[in-house]
């Protein structure tokens, strides 16, 4: 299948996890990839090993000059920006009334500003190019609901999704597709981080968070980032010509439950 062949993709945070295995997804379908992370050397390894079509692209979501040195970087490499996914984002958990104005700001300004502002970049850029484009934005089912220890990083989802109404109901005069993707719980080294977390914060053993939460989800386990690469295929695709600001479930039936 070649869906997106000879379209330009920018996918922020996709050295690992979710974001690498959108990048994979892409070039299958005939995509060339930047691997847009703050982490350089991790991005370096996952484009040479995801091959000639992906790339490595230094960036810091919560720079200006950055974001904009990153969008400068693929103009310069393939020509243009097609397909931009906001994927990196940070998570913390805490009790309310522990939260640090630390921990807000990070989050704040990885999985708000940093949406936002990379999404405008794009955005700007897709524009003048002048034949549209299509932004993924990913929430989480987080975004949906509040949970006792992670108020921060369920508000900043809460406005993903809001920012991915807004900006998609601005943007499509321009034919550019806003929409969003809502994952439940995906394995990898980000859940592995959360189990920890609760493990400290409920004093739960190591991995034993996980498997409760693993045993909530309808689907009977969590996702692996491949459950999600056909959303992402497809809201970047010309299939998605008419939807606009939607935010999808992709989470096994969790947030349904
Ligand atoms: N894993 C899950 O269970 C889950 C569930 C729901 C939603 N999500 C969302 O899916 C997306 C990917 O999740 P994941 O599990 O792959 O996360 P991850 O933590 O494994 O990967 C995030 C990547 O973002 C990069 N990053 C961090 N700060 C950055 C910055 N300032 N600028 C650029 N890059 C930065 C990291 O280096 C890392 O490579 C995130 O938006 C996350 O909130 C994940």
């Amino acid at each position: 299948m070649s869906r997106l062949a000879a379209k330009s993709a920018l996918i922020t945070g996709a050295a690992r996890g979710v974001g690498k295995g959108f990048a994979a997804a892409y070039l299958r379908e005939g995509a060339t990839v930047a691997i847009a992370d703050i982490n350089l050397e991790a991005a370096t390894a996952t484009a040479t090993e995801l091959g000639d079509a992906a790339y490595a692209v230094h960036l810091d979501v919560t720079r200006q000059d950055s974001i904009d040195a990153a969008i400068a970087a693929v103009v310069q490499k393939s020509g243009r920006l097609d397909i931009l996914i906001n994927n990196a984002a940070l998570f913390d958990a805490a009790e309310t009334v522990d939260i640090t104005r630390d921990s807000y700001d990070r989050l704040y300004a990885v999985n708000v500003a940093g949406t936002l502002f990379t999404m405008q970049a794009a955005a700007r850029q897709m524009i003048a190019q002048g034949q549209g484009g299509k932004i993924i934005n990913m929430a989480s089912q987080a975004g949906r609901r509040g949970e006792p220890l992670v108020l921060v990083y369920c508000s900043t989802k809460a406005a993903v999704i809001s920012m991915t109404q807004s900006a998609g109901l601005n943007l499509i005069r321009h034919g550019i597709n806003v929409n969003a993707i809502a994952p439940g719980v995906v394995d990898g080294e980000h859940w592995d981080h959360v189990d920890s977390m609760f493990a400290r914060l409920e004093g739960k053993a190591p991995g034993q968070k996980k498997a409760e939460v693993a045993a909530g989800v309808p689907a009977g386990r969590f996702a692996v980032p491949d459950d999600l690469t056909g959303m992402a295929v497809f809201l970047a695709s010309a299939e998605a010509d008419y939807i606009v600001s939607q935010c999808y479930n992709v989470d096994g039936g969790q947030w349904m439950s």
